[in-house]
């Protein structure tokens, strides 16, 4: 079959998750070699992602519960939420993030403040279908950082690898449930045409970026 015809014969779904891959490969080419940053560069990293990911990540997913009206979009991510709950994700991090000495200080707060707030005031909107892209974006995103950010903990000197050993796996069936959520959230919700699909992927896109490339303070 000619590309053409692949093209033509792909749902509005297939295409989506092609742009979402896109996303996260755009953003995993620009992350840095390991051994050519320094010691306070892979401390940064690591607390800056501890900061954004600690408190958010289940408030970021229970506004996605808040927001689809599809039943089956709503048990797909109450299975997500009951798992990192009931297993302490949170917990896991910052044991990761003391492990690896890059506790979060005022000032990794303050580089990644405003793209964070961004992302928040994007999500107080509790646009169904755009929110659970978003996370279909991050839990796709996160499970393909983890070797990276395993890898500067070890160089931090850090053997605490619970944390990236369980986002490595399960964020692989987090991914598929949450595009399948967004299938069914599409079909009975779908947003307003002229509103942007891809605003969530964007903006957290950008807060993944700064997480690894800060941007100097006052810019
Ligand atoms: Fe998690």
């Amino acid at each position: 079959m000619s590309t053409v015809a692949v093209i033509a014969k792909a749902s509005p779904e297939t295409s989506i998750q092609q742009d979402v891959d896109c996303a996260i490969e755009d953003l995993l080419v620009s992350l840095p070699e390991p051994e050519r940053l320094s010691a306070e560069e892979r401390r940064g990293i690591l607390s800056r992602y501890t900061a954004v990911l600690e408190g958010n990540f289940i408030y970021w997913m229970t506004a996605a519960y808040l927001s689809v009206q599809s039943e089956q979009a709503r048990a797909i991510i109450v299975d997500n939420l009951l798992e990192e709950i009931r297993d302490c994700h949170p917990g896991m991090l910052r044991r990761f993030a003391i492990a690896a000495n890059a506790i979060p200080t005022d000032s990794d707060a303050q580089e990644i403040y405003r793209d964070l707030t961004n992302v928040r005031l994007f999500v107080g909107r509790l646009s169904g279908a755009r929110i659970v892209l978003m996370m279909a974006f991050f839990e796709g995103f996160l499970q393909r950082f983890m070797p990276f950010l395993a890898e500067l903990a070890t160089r931090q000197g850090s053997k605490e690898y619970e944390y990236t050993d369980v986002h490595g796996v399960c964020d692989i069936a987090h991914t598929a449930g949450l595009f399948r959520a967004l299938e069914e959230e599409m079909a009975l919700n779908p947003p307003q045409p002229e509103t942007d699909l891809f605003e969530g992927v964007d903006l957290l896109r950008t807060l993944m970026r700064n997480i690894v490339h800060p941007v100097a303070l006052g810019h």
